[in-house]
């Protein structure tokens, strides 16, 4: 069938094959079929769906359109966590060294900044040194090795996926659940896995602004997962605020670090927990989610998730002291409070505002090109529920 036909099909409400969809994904990735056509196919999945069949085959044709990992000949369930995206989420940096001082292999593979929403590769490279760069021969090495690396996507995983989120952000495409679950799966079952815990936020903050979206894109992304053979949870954690108080790279790494010293906010401290727990249990490393609390908990207290971080930056390239001290990190030369006008309490936080306000200061980039600023962001002294004077 011609992309003109796979096209009308789809505008036209009718199920693609399997055969349908990776022919034309296939053409869009070499070349053969140009963007117009690409864009128009995701403009009418936008509005008329995938079935269950047409996503997995959809997530297929993405998946092996570049290289798939095999991590089978290191030891250990190899687990990682993918967030939707949201404001001040640190937490990949202290959940990564957590699962890995108990036991876990972690891949990660994480991308940078998109939106108003931060990225962990940006944060990362605020530690000075740190590189996600590594290459997979290195990133292979380390999870065996160290437990846990942290790298960027490369070109050879799930290129579709790079190409076709370019032309999404540009052509009104990006909020589509089939899209951001394919998008996303297809790189995360591309990078060696054997188990994914999935953290979909929801909120003002995130992409999906109601718990029903994002309970759909949890299910959707839980499904693809499943189906290709892996153990996969979601859990909707909470958006409507930043996470945590830290807002920018290089603050966020200081709040990360704060996490393991057991001193973070409480709510950012439950998210990491909550999160990493799951990633102990699908590993097996602990039989149930309480028993895999405490053996987090103790990892903190002890000081091993803390040394853990520490050892991940040196493998990294980084310098590893700024887990004792702060003022190895970038810091802003102006530092100014800005107050509120009137008494009360905050009811609300216009979380996407605040990250694009980031983004504004150089936390983020406003162009593909744009230089981030590792030292800039803010420090909420208040957040919802709490008394300002
Ligand atoms: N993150 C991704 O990787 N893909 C999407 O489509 C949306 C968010």
């Amino acid at each position: 069938m011609r992309p003109y036909e796979i096209i009308k099909k789809k505008r036209d409400g009718q199920a693609l094959s399997a055969q349908e969809i990776t022919s034309f994904l296939g053409g869009y990735t070499r070349g053969e079929i140009p963007d117009y056509q690409m864009a128009a196919l995701t403009m009418a999945v936008f509005f008329k769906g995938l079935s269950a069949p047409e996503l997995a085959a959809w997530t297929g044709a993405m998946l092996r359109s570049g290289e798939v990992l095999d991590l089978s000949d290191i030891p250990g369930v190899k687990v990682d966590k993918h967030s939707t995206g949201g404001v001040g989420d640190k937490v990949s940096l202290a959940l990564a060294p957590m699962a890995a001082a108990c036991g876990v292999k972690v891949p990660m593979i994480s991308g940078r900044g998109l939106g108003h929403t931060g990225g962990t590769l940006d944060k990362l490279e605020s530690i000075p040194g740190f590189r996600v760069d590594l290459g997979i021969p290195v990133y292979r090495e380390l999870i065996a090795g160290v437990g846990a690396c942290l790298i960027g996507q490369t070109a050879t995983l799930a290129p579709t996926d790079k190409k076709l989120y370019a032309l999404r952000d540009v052509t009104a495409t990006v909020d589509c659940i089939p899209l951001i679950a394919s998008s996303i799966m297809s790189k995360k079952l591309a990078e060696g896995i054997d188990a994914l815990v999935l953290d979909v936020k929801v909120g003002s903050g995130a992409f999906m602004k109601t718990r029903e979206d994002a309970r759909t894109l949890a299910r959707t992304m839980v499904g693809i997962g499943r189906e290709m053979g892996k153990k996969v949870v979601a859990l909707l954690t909470d958006m409507e605020q930043p996470l945590g108080r830290a807002i920018g790279n290089a603050l966020e790494v200081q709040e990360a670090v704060a996490i393991l010293k057991g001193k973070a906010p409480a709510d950012l401290t439950e998210c990491t927990m909550a999160l990493t727990a799951e990633m102990l249990v699908l590993a097996k490393v602990a039989p149930g989610r309480a028993e895999a609390r405490a053996r987090l908990e103790r990892c903190v207290a002890d000081g091993s998730a803390l040394k853990k971080l520490a050892e991940i930056a040196r493998a990294q390239g980084g310098d590893p002291r700024f887990v004792e001290d702060e003022s190895v990190l970038p810091k802003a030369r102006n530092v100014r409070p800005i107050l509120s006008l009137t008494e009360g309490y905050v009811a609300g936080i216009e979380t996407e505002a605040m990250g694009l306000a980031a983004v504004a200061l150089g936390a983020g980039r406003e162009k593909v090109d744009s230089l981030i600023d590792p030292a800039v962001g803010f420090i909420l002294e208040r957040k919802v529920g709490e008394r300002v004077q």
